[in-house]
């Protein structure tokens, strides 16, 4: 096999071969495939595209790059959530111990946040003493003793994957369709869940901005779920306004755990149950205790405070707050008919929850608190958003992002997405 060739074919638009696509993504992971032929190839692949039996077995070739995880020795189903990611999406944070309550194990392998999104595993280390980084034996140990663990993902799984991201990252080709499904989904499938819900978002808070490429994103995903035997189901869902009220790290913590005690903003409780129906029912599980009941009886909170004590975190511990607080205010009296989740999400970013650089720390404190979501009635005067900081020279900025991001007209409903747009399986 010659690298060039495979170049050659996929930029004529021809299919590539499951042996030119085991060849070239093994040969890559070895350092055999030069960076800058893959970053051809992979440029190729984002104008010409995949047919459905290519992007499985590049997925397939992935995985078998790396390790597969086994938790064949639980004695109940496994299933997971997947999100591409949005503005306030604290959703893992209740929803793990949640399944988990209703009776299946979670294995859920986790990231950090890079730009405007938050990553999971920052806003869960915002809590004193938790730790990210688990054996696979340690996973193993807390699945069986508490239903749920989420942690980093090891350098073993997937490795194609690292190393192919990177890449895309520096060559403008994550955008590419069935590059960024099988990015996900081999790392899904190389997790060894029995089951997978794909929560994949809509909007300008989100990867995917409009809702026919998250279609078809979600398609190609569930496409890559069948051909490999793994039973997977997403759902389109709304980030055109942030969700629930708090975005940051501990502050997004803090909403996770009033969720858990049976309170919480409804749109959180609403997609945290959706997709814990879903999840409970592609793991085989129809007849499992109801989600909503499993919030309002605390047996999810049970879960989580174990959840977190195994991984050396002190749930009752409190949770940091910035030093620093600016409040924005109604400029009038009306209905606040738009809150950007991008704008929102941006300012976040720049309080210093979020990292410009993969190495760069995260502030937990830091963030924005949503008083007034599109619909409400505002009056002149009232507070609208805190921004947390720990430094008050972070606000202009935040400011910055904020100015477009909002508007209160005297009257009028917002022209909003559907949380749950859409289901498909
Ligand atoms: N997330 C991933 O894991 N991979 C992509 O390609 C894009 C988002």
């Amino acid at each position: 096999m010659d690298a060039i060739d495979v170049i050659r074919a996929k930029r004529d638009g021809a299919a590539l071969s499951p042996a030119q696509i085991d060849w070239v993504v093994d040969a890559y992971t070895r350092g055999a495939v030069a960076e800058e032929q893959m970053a051809a190839l992979a440029m190729a692949i984002l104008l010409n595209g995949m047919s459905r039996a290519e992007v499985s077995r590049w997925t397939e070739a992935m995985i078998a790059s790396g390790e597969r995880m086994d938790w064949s020795a639980l004695d109940r189903p496994t299933t997971d959530k997947h999100s591409t990611g949005g503005v306030g999406d604290k959703i893992t944070l209740p929803l793990a111990p949640l399944v988990a309550a209703c009776g299946a194990a979670v294995p859920q392998l986790s990231g950090r946040g890079l730009g405007h999104t938050g990553g999971t595993l920052d806003k869960l280390e915002s809590i004193p003493g938790w730790r990210a980084s688990l054996s696979g034996a340690e996973m193993l140990d807390v699945l069986a003793a508490t239903g749920a663990v989420v942690c980093a993902a090891g350098g073993g799984l997937a490795p194609a994957d690292r190393k192919l991201y990177a890449l895309r990252d520096v060559t403008g080709t994550v955008e590419s369709i069935p590059l960024i499904a099988s990015s996900i989904m081999s790392k899904k499938i190389a997790e060894g869940t029995g089951a997978l819900v794909l929560d994949v978002k809509v909007g300008s808070g989100a990867f995917m901005k409009a809702e026919a490429p998250a279609r078809e994103l979600a398609e190609t995903m569930v496409a890559i779920g069948a051909d490999h035997g793994l039973r997977t189901v997403a759902l389109l869902t709304a980030m055109d306004r942030p969700l629930g009220a708090a975005v940051g790290n501990a502050v997004e913590v803090a909403e996770a755990v009033e969720v858990l005690s049976g309170g919480g903003p409804a749109d959180v409780v609403e997609l945290t149950v959706a997709l814990a129906r879903e999840m409970l029912a592609a793991a085989g599980l129809p007849d499992a205790k109801d989600p909503a009941t499993a919030l309002a009886d605390g047996s999810a909170m049970d879960v989580w405070r174990r959840m977190i004590v195994a991984q050396g975190g002190n749930p009752d511990a409190p949770l940091p707050v910035a030093r620093e607080e600016h409040v924005l205010r109604a400029p009038a009296s009306g209905v606040l008919t738009r809150l950007d989740a991008y704008g929102v999400g941006l300012a976040a970013w720049r309080l210093g929850a979020g990292r410009a650089r993969k190495e760069d720390p995260v502030s937990f404190g830091a963030g924005v608190i949503c008083h007034a979501k599109p619909g409400d009635t505002v009056r002149e005067g009232a507070p609208l958003l805190t921004l947390h900081a720990d430094d008050t020279s972070r606000f202009p900025r935040a400011l910055d992002a904020l100015s477009d991001a909002m508007e209160i007209t005297d009257s009028g409903a917002p022209d909003l997405l559907p949380l749950i747009i859409d289901r498909i399986a």
